[in-house]
Protein backbone atom coordinates (compact mmCIF):
# COMPACT_ATOMS: atom_id res chain seq x y z
CA UNK A 1 0.00 0.00 0.00
CA UNK A 2 1.22 3.38 -0.62
CA UNK A 3 0.02 7.01 -0.09
CA UNK A 4 -2.22 6.88 -3.67
CA UNK A 5 -4.01 4.11 -2.51
CA UNK A 6 -5.23 5.32 1.11
CA UNK A 7 -7.83 7.45 -0.56
CA UNK A 8 -9.60 3.76 -2.10
CA UNK A 9 -9.03 1.84 1.00
CA UNK A 10 -10.59 4.64 2.94
CA UNK A 11 -13.61 4.36 0.96
CA UNK A 12 -14.06 0.48 1.58
CA UNK A 13 -13.05 0.91 5.73
CA UNK A 14 -15.54 3.56 6.05
CA UNK A 15 -18.47 1.30 4.40
CA UNK A 16 -17.50 -2.20 6.67
CA UNK A 17 -16.51 -1.16 9.67
CA UNK A 18 -18.44 0.81 12.24
CA UNK A 19 -15.55 2.48 13.87
CA UNK A 20 -13.26 3.14 10.70
CA UNK A 21 -9.61 3.83 10.90
CA UNK A 22 -8.95 7.29 9.35
CA UNK A 23 -6.70 8.74 6.66
CA UNK A 24 -4.11 9.60 9.22
CA UNK A 25 -3.95 5.99 10.95
CA UNK A 26 -3.25 4.37 7.56
CA UNK A 27 -0.65 6.96 7.06
CA UNK A 28 1.09 6.85 10.39
CA UNK A 29 0.99 2.75 8.79
CA UNK A 30 2.68 3.51 6.41
CA UNK A 31 5.74 5.98 7.42
CA UNK A 32 5.94 2.75 10.65
CA UNK A 33 9.16 0.51 9.34
CA UNK A 34 7.37 -2.46 11.38
CA UNK A 35 4.13 -2.47 9.23
CA UNK A 36 3.53 -3.89 6.43
CA UNK A 37 0.38 -3.13 4.22
CA UNK A 38 -0.70 -4.69 0.83
CA UNK A 39 -3.79 -4.18 -1.60
CA UNK A 40 -5.40 -5.90 -3.89
CA UNK A 41 -6.08 -4.71 -7.45
CA UNK A 42 -9.05 -5.92 -9.85
CA UNK A 43 -8.98 -4.07 -13.72
CA UNK A 44 -6.87 -0.46 -11.59
CA UNK A 45 -9.75 -1.06 -9.15
CA UNK A 46 -8.67 -1.39 -5.15
CA UNK A 47 -10.93 -4.29 -3.79
CA UNK A 48 -9.21 -5.38 -0.89
CA UNK A 49 -6.16 -4.67 1.60
CA UNK A 50 -4.68 -5.97 4.51
CA UNK A 51 -1.69 -5.20 6.76
CA UNK A 52 0.17 -6.12 9.99
CA UNK A 53 2.77 -4.85 12.61
CA UNK A 54 5.77 -6.42 13.94
CA UNK A 55 7.00 -6.30 17.74
CA UNK A 56 9.49 -8.07 17.81
CA UNK A 57 8.87 -11.83 16.74
CA UNK A 58 5.14 -11.54 16.92
CA UNK A 59 3.01 -10.09 14.38
CA UNK A 60 -0.35 -8.20 14.78
CA UNK A 61 -2.92 -8.39 12.28
CA UNK A 62 -3.97 -4.89 12.27
CA UNK A 63 -6.72 -4.68 9.18
CA UNK A 64 -7.87 -6.55 6.47
CA UNK A 65 -10.95 -5.74 4.51
CA UNK A 66 -12.78 -7.05 1.05
CA UNK A 67 -14.63 -4.70 -1.20
CA UNK A 68 -18.47 -6.31 -0.57
CA UNK A 69 -18.90 -6.54 -4.45
CA UNK A 70 -15.89 -8.68 -4.48
CA UNK A 71 -16.15 -11.17 -1.85
CA UNK A 72 -16.37 -15.01 -1.22
CA UNK A 73 -13.91 -15.29 -4.32
CA UNK A 74 -10.36 -15.62 -2.66
CA UNK A 75 -9.42 -12.00 -2.50
CA UNK A 76 -8.93 -11.94 1.95
CA UNK A 77 -7.26 -15.61 1.28
CA UNK A 78 -4.76 -13.75 -1.34
CA UNK A 79 -4.07 -10.93 1.19
CA UNK A 80 -3.61 -13.55 4.08
CA UNK A 81 -1.74 -16.01 1.93
CA UNK A 82 1.05 -13.15 1.47
CA UNK A 83 0.78 -11.59 4.85
CA UNK A 84 1.47 -14.64 6.68
CA UNK A 85 4.25 -15.31 3.77
CA UNK A 86 5.63 -12.05 4.74
CA UNK A 87 5.65 -12.80 8.62
CA UNK A 88 7.19 -16.07 8.28
CA UNK A 89 10.03 -13.89 5.92
CA UNK A 90 10.26 -11.30 8.93
CA UNK A 91 11.48 -14.03 11.09
CA UNK A 92 7.83 -13.47 12.68
CA UNK A 93 6.79 -16.82 14.43
CA UNK A 94 3.62 -15.69 15.78
CA UNK A 95 0.75 -13.82 14.26
CA UNK A 96 -2.32 -12.86 16.50
CA UNK A 97 -5.30 -10.49 15.63
CA UNK A 98 -8.52 -9.10 17.11
CA UNK A 99 -11.88 -9.90 15.72
CA UNK A 100 -15.32 -9.18 16.59
CA UNK A 101 -16.92 -12.55 18.22
CA UNK A 102 -20.26 -11.80 16.22
CA UNK A 103 -17.85 -11.99 12.78
CA UNK A 104 -18.19 -15.44 11.67
CA UNK A 105 -16.95 -14.79 8.23
CA UNK A 106 -13.56 -13.64 9.01
CA UNK A 107 -13.26 -15.96 12.32
CA UNK A 108 -14.14 -18.93 9.78
CA UNK A 109 -11.44 -17.42 6.93
CA UNK A 110 -8.84 -17.43 9.73
CA UNK A 111 -9.75 -20.55 11.49
CA UNK A 112 -9.10 -21.92 7.89
CA UNK A 113 -5.54 -20.66 8.48
CA UNK A 114 -4.87 -21.80 11.22
CA UNK A 115 -5.68 -19.72 13.95
CA UNK A 116 -7.01 -20.85 17.08
CA UNK A 117 -8.68 -18.71 19.99
CA UNK A 118 -6.17 -17.48 22.36
CA UNK A 119 -8.37 -15.24 24.75
CA UNK A 120 -11.08 -13.05 24.79
CA UNK A 121 -11.46 -8.78 25.74
CA UNK A 122 -14.87 -8.44 27.30
CA UNK A 123 -16.88 -5.53 25.59
CA UNK A 124 -13.58 -4.46 23.93
CA UNK A 125 -15.44 -2.59 21.11
CA UNK A 126 -16.92 0.71 22.05
CA UNK A 127 -19.12 1.30 19.74
CA UNK A 128 -21.91 -1.58 20.79
CA UNK A 129 -19.88 -2.90 23.66
CA UNK A 130 -19.28 -6.50 21.53
CA UNK A 131 -16.51 -8.92 23.25
CA UNK A 132 -13.15 -9.28 21.08
CA UNK A 133 -11.51 -13.17 20.61
CA UNK A 134 -8.19 -13.29 20.32
CA UNK A 135 -7.09 -16.00 17.48
CA UNK A 136 -3.30 -16.57 16.89
CA UNK A 137 -1.30 -18.71 14.84
CA UNK A 138 2.15 -20.26 15.24
CA UNK A 139 4.44 -20.37 12.81
CA UNK A 140 5.58 -24.03 12.50
CA UNK A 141 8.60 -24.73 10.75
CA UNK A 142 8.85 -28.16 9.25
CA UNK A 143 12.19 -29.95 10.44
CA UNK A 144 13.38 -31.85 7.51
CA UNK A 145 13.49 -35.55 8.07
CA UNK A 146 16.65 -37.60 7.13
C1 LIG B 1 -13.92 -11.36 6.20
C2 LIG B 1 -13.60 -10.90 4.76
C3 LIG B 1 -12.27 -10.17 4.77
C4 LIG B 1 -13.52 -12.15 3.85
O1 LIG B 1 -13.15 -11.72 2.52
P1 LIG B 1 -13.39 -12.63 1.23
O2 LIG B 1 -12.49 -12.14 0.15
O3 LIG B 1 -14.84 -12.70 0.93
O4 LIG B 1 -12.89 -14.07 1.74
P2 LIG B 1 -12.49 -15.34 0.85
O5 LIG B 1 -13.30 -15.37 -0.41
O6 LIG B 1 -11.01 -15.39 0.72
O7 LIG B 1 -13.02 -16.52 1.79
C5 LIG B 1 -12.14 -17.33 2.55
C6 LIG B 1 -12.91 -18.05 3.63
O8 LIG B 1 -13.45 -17.11 4.58
C7 LIG B 1 -14.70 -17.62 5.09
N1 LIG B 1 -15.79 -16.74 4.68
C8 LIG B 1 -15.69 -15.64 3.89
N2 LIG B 1 -16.90 -15.06 3.74
C9 LIG B 1 -17.78 -15.80 4.46
C10 LIG B 1 -19.17 -15.69 4.70
N3 LIG B 1 -19.92 -14.71 4.16
N4 LIG B 1 -19.75 -16.63 5.49
C11 LIG B 1 -19.03 -17.61 6.05
N5 LIG B 1 -17.69 -17.77 5.87
C12 LIG B 1 -17.07 -16.87 5.07
C13 LIG B 1 -14.88 -18.99 4.45
O9 LIG B 1 -14.25 -19.94 5.28
C14 LIG B 1 -14.12 -18.80 3.15
O10 LIG B 1 -13.70 -20.03 2.58
P3 LIG B 1 -14.69 -20.76 1.52
O11 LIG B 1 -15.10 -19.73 0.51
O12 LIG B 1 -13.83 -21.86 0.99
O13 LIG B 1 -15.85 -21.24 2.34
C15 LIG B 1 -14.72 -9.98 4.20
O14 LIG B 1 -15.97 -10.59 4.43
C16 LIG B 1 -14.73 -8.58 4.79
O15 LIG B 1 -14.05 -7.67 4.29
N6 LIG B 1 -15.52 -8.38 5.87
C17 LIG B 1 -15.62 -7.05 6.50
C18 LIG B 1 -14.32 -6.64 7.15
C19 LIG B 1 -13.89 -7.62 8.22
O16 LIG B 1 -14.67 -8.18 8.96
N7 LIG B 1 -12.54 -7.83 8.31
C20 LIG B 1 -11.94 -8.69 9.29
C21 LIG B 1 -11.68 -7.90 10.53
S1 LIG B 1 -10.96 -8.92 11.82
Amino acid sequence: MTEKDVGEALAIERDVFPSPWTRGMFLQELSNEDSYFIVVREKEKLIGYGGFFMIGEVARLENLAVHPDFRRRGVATKLLRELLATVKANGGDETTLEVRSGNQEAQNLYRKFGFLISGKRPEFYGDNREDALIMSKKIVERVAKD
